[in-house]
């Protein structure tokens, strides 16, 4: 899916003071894309993964994702995009504690309307996509941070995304263990069509894109394309 961002800005208010998170940032993301944001803290990276995942609306600017206007776009709309598009990784897994690998897998089916055994199916193809099919049943607290975050994997791709975002995917692993991330990423990304966006500091992270974007004060300053 091809994304399009026009001249977007964001800030935040906290009580007199106002923020700026993205200041002026055009974009064009072509399916299949790998990109990487790097920059320094506070650049804006995971506000712009934000609005491109529908998460959060920008205060100017225009955002297309294929056919589709999101910032004309109500809540149950962008709702919709989410589930139906987007697959978002976090540096902190997020899974939920009480529910096992294979559960927590199936938490953005649940609102889809397939039969209980496609979305069963689904969950189990996703699992074993990244590997982790023989821990279906543990809860998150018996899994390596590798394993967890495999699993936060499972669950960004079992709707099969046409945009996967990820935010610091590998801040809490071992570099063994975020190399594997990274690897599976790559590998999701050639074969499959999704596009991905990775915010990171990471050079690994940063090595394993294409297209390399550098932010600093809510600006895009600088993309490097690696040929392949
Ligand atoms: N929910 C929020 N409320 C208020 N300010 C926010 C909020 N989210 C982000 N900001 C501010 O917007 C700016 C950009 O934040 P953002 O999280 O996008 O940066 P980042 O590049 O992801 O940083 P990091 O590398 O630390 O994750 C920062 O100044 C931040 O403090
Ligand atoms: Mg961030």
């Amino acid at each position: 899916m091809d994304i399009r961002i026009e001249h977007v800005a964001k800030s935040y208010r906290l009580g007199q003071v106002e923020v700026t998170a993205l200041q002026d940032v055009s974009l064009d993301l072509a399916a299949g894309d790998f990109v990487s944001l790097s920059g320094p803290s506070g650049a804006g990276k995971s506000t712009l993964l934000g609005i491109i995942g529908g998460l959060e609306r920008p205060d100017r600017g225009k955002v297309l994702a294929g056919d589709q206007e999101l910032t004309a776009l109500d809540s149950e709309g962008l709702a919709m995009y989410r589930r139906h598009s987007v697959g978002f990784i976090f540096q902190a897994f997020r899974l939920l504690p009480a529910l096992t690998a294979f559960e927590n897998v199936m938490i953005p089916l649940v609102p889809l309307g397939e039969s209980d055994a496609a979305k069963q199916k689904q969950v189990a193809q996703a699992l074993d996509r990244v590997n982790i099919a023989h821990r279906a049943n543990h809860l998150p607290g018996e899994l390596s941070g590798g394993e967890q975050q495999r699993v936060a994997i499972a669950r960004a791709i079992v709707n099969s995304p046409d945009v996967i975002l990820a935010d610091e995917p590998t801040g809490e692993l071992d570099r063994r263990n975020g190399e594997l991330i990274m690897q599976l990423l790559r590998d999701l990304n050639q074969n499959g069509s999704a596009t991905i966006v990775v915010a990171s500091h990471d050079p690994d992270v940063v090595g394993a894109a294409r297209r390399r974007m550098v932010m600093e004060d809510g600006c895009i300053v600088s993309e490097e394309t690696q040929e392949a």
